[in-house]
């Protein structure tokens, strides 16, 4: 089965989708939003969360730049608050999705033997962005935290197409 093509099992038949940065004050809680906004578009009965693989920031709300980007698209992320990823989160989740590749290497070392989760990288369900990030746009500017909620809208909007099925 091609990497980007999902499928959701009888036992799974309602997907819990993961998305797993490191801070998770940036890129996973637009990830989050991005894919609330397309699954509430489609109608699709999801659960839906975000993560970090780091604890620094568990507890903080997002970066105050990535709220700004998605108030820019319409959309409030200031309640979600930060926590890192668990062992017990791939057994609660049918997709979790690392926004880069250290990302992903790091939950491989958490995941429990004989997890129900499917993990791959988010980028990984475009077609074209196969093995792609999302940068971190911590370290950036404005335009960064622009390119992040690119990158992520395709993915949510992507994921959601796929889910939908
Ligand atoms: P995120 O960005 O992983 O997209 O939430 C970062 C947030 C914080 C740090 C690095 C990246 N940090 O070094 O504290």
């Amino acid at each position: 089965m091609p990497k980007h093509q999902l499928h959701v099992s009888q036992e799974e038949r309602i997907p819990a989708v993961l998305f797993v940065c490191l801070g998770n004050i940036c890129r996973s809680p637009l990830a989050e939003a991005a894919f609330r906004a397309e699954a509430d578009r489609f109608g699709l009965d999801i659960h839906i969360d975000s993560a970090g693989t780091g604890n620094w920031h568990a507890g903080s709300p997002p970066d105050p730049r990535a709220q700004a980007t998605a108030r820019r698209y319409g959309i409030d992320i200031s309640h979600y608050r930060a926590r890192q990823v668990e062992p017990e989160d791939f057994q609660r989740f049918t997709h979790i999705f690392a926004l880069d590749d250290d990302n992903l290497r790091n939950l491989r070392q958490i995941a429990l033997t004989g997890h129900r989760a499917h993990l791959s990288l988010l980028m990984d369900v475009v077609p074209e962005k196969v093995g792609a990030a999302v940068k971190d746009p911590y370290y950036g500017a404005d335009e960064d935290f622009e390119e992040t909620w690119r990158d992520v809208t395709q993915a949510a909007c992507a994921l959601a197409k796929m889910l939908a099925r």
